[in-house]
């Protein structure tokens, strides 16, 4: 045993902080706001489920504001973002949303395993949703923080201490709303996440007895929480850390769709189980607080050539059969660039690989993605009580067709 361990500890600490404050200062030179990328006409009509000459015609108009444009060598293009496409949607009448009298509902991202593309797809899945017009909150409640870079963000730099969901889990669910951020997409808001957010299990355990009482049940404070504000969005998504602790057992607490990604893998197969044996474990404790409607298994970075993966595939869907989603992601050299870069796949301009690639991996996550929205609308529809009089809305469009 060292015997001044304390010392060493210290020093280093102190050594890596001037080096980090040097780094920091460089980045805070390079580092700025993010922007949603400029798309094409088509991919806007696309979007909007209307033709080019529809929108070309309610610009004409004036229904539809003028839209910016680019110089593309001789020809100028018309250019829009996802923000605009949603104001066209709000003129459209085309909003998507929850359905009346419906709650918000919650997709977590869970699983024991690190590298199994938790973060990777509830990045991208609250980014499709986003892009299709529906009212998204981005929860990061991993302290590793990597879906808060992707939006643009380094915790170093940009945040406080405070700015996660610690205050709400240790001092106040009140304080939620002083988490939340606006980030570039006008419909997906943000609670980010930072190393500090470790502390979270330490000081629950070690917290007194008066403090748990009025805090209440550690497992249920961040559903009790966002609750508050969950009226301001139709669907939350929480990517969580590769563990089983008060962190990720609170996501799933307040999840209504529980996804797990797996690899795979023989080994896979392995800590599934273990996972479902905590999760039962979990819900028998705490059964009339858990929310969970459905929980659905999302196959990731499978190796479409290789055949001992097809093997796994076909073990893990006789064992999971109907708890598979219908679709899963290939492995994607498009996707792991994609992650070097801190960008999700719908915020690429022009791809680095090749066009091709690019959109394979695009289409890939897009049906993935799709089968989410699926469950999600599924959900929705087992709440929501049948409408007798569905009276057609009279639309922009009627005036252009
Ligand atoms: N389909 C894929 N193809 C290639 N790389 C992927 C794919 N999905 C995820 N990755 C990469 O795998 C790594 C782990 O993914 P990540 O989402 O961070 O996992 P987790 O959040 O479960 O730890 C990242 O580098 C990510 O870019
Ligand atoms: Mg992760």
């Amino acid at each position: 045993m060292i015997t001044n361990l304390d010392q060493i500890c210290d020093a280093a600490a102190d050594r890596g902080e001037q080096i980090q404050r040097k780094i920091l200062h460089h980045l805070g030179h390079t580092h700025h706001q993010k922007t949603l990328p400029d798309v094409t006409i088509q991919r806007a009509a696309e979007l909007l489920g209307v033709s080019i000459s529809q929108i070309r015609a309610l610009e004409a108009n004036g229904r539809f504001p003028q839209p910016r444009t680019r110089r593309s060598g001789v020809i100028t293009q018309r250019i829009y973002n996802y923000n605009e496409v949603n104001r066209l949607r709000d003129i459209l009448g085309e909003r998507p949303g929850r359905p009346t009298d419906t709650a918000h509902i919650n997709v977590t991202f869970s699983n024991l395993k690190g590298g199994v593309a938790k973060t990777t797809h509830a990045i991208h899945c609250a980014q499709y949703l986003a892009l299709h017009g529906y009212r998204v909150l981005f929860v990061d409640a991993d302290p590793q923080a990597t879906a808060t870079s992707t939006f643009g963000i380094l915790p170093d730099i940009d945040l406080d201490e405070s700015d996660n969901l610690a205050p709400v889990m240790l001092d106040s669910g009140d304080r939620i709303d002083q988490v939340v951020k606006k980030t570039y997409w006008g419909n997906l808001d943000l609670i980010p996440a930072s190393l500090s957010l470790q502390r979270v299990d330490l000081l629950i355990a070690r917290e007194n007895p008066e403090t748990a009482q009025r805090l209440g049940s550690p497992l249920l404070r961040f559903r009790a929480a966002l609750n508050r504000i969950a009226d301001n969005y139709d669907i939350v998504v929480v990517d969580t850390p590769p563990a089983l602790g008060m962190l990720s057992l609170n996501a799933i607490a307040a999840a209504n769709l529980l996804i797990i990604p797996i690899e795979p893998h023989m080994f896979s197969l392995g800590s599934s189980v273990q996972y479902f044996r905590i999760l039962r474990d979990v819900i028998s404790r705490h059964r009339d607080s858990i929310g969970v409607q459905r929980v659905n298994m999302l196959l990731t970075r499978v190796d479409e050539n290789s055949p001992e993966t097809q093997g796994v595939i076909k073990l893990l869907t006789s064992a999971y059969g109907g708890m598979c989603l219908s679709n899963h992601m290939s492995l994607s050299r498009e996707l792991q660039r994609a992650a070097t870069d801190h960008v999700g796949l719908y915020e690429i301009e022009q791809p680095r690989g090749s066009r091709e690639t690019f959109t394979r991996a695009m289409q890939m996550m897009d049906r993935v993605n799709a089968a989410i929205l699926g469950q999600i609308r599924s959900l929705w529809e087992s709440t929501v009580p049948a409408k007798s009089d569905q009276t057609e809305k009279p639309s922009v469009l009627d005036d252009v067709i």
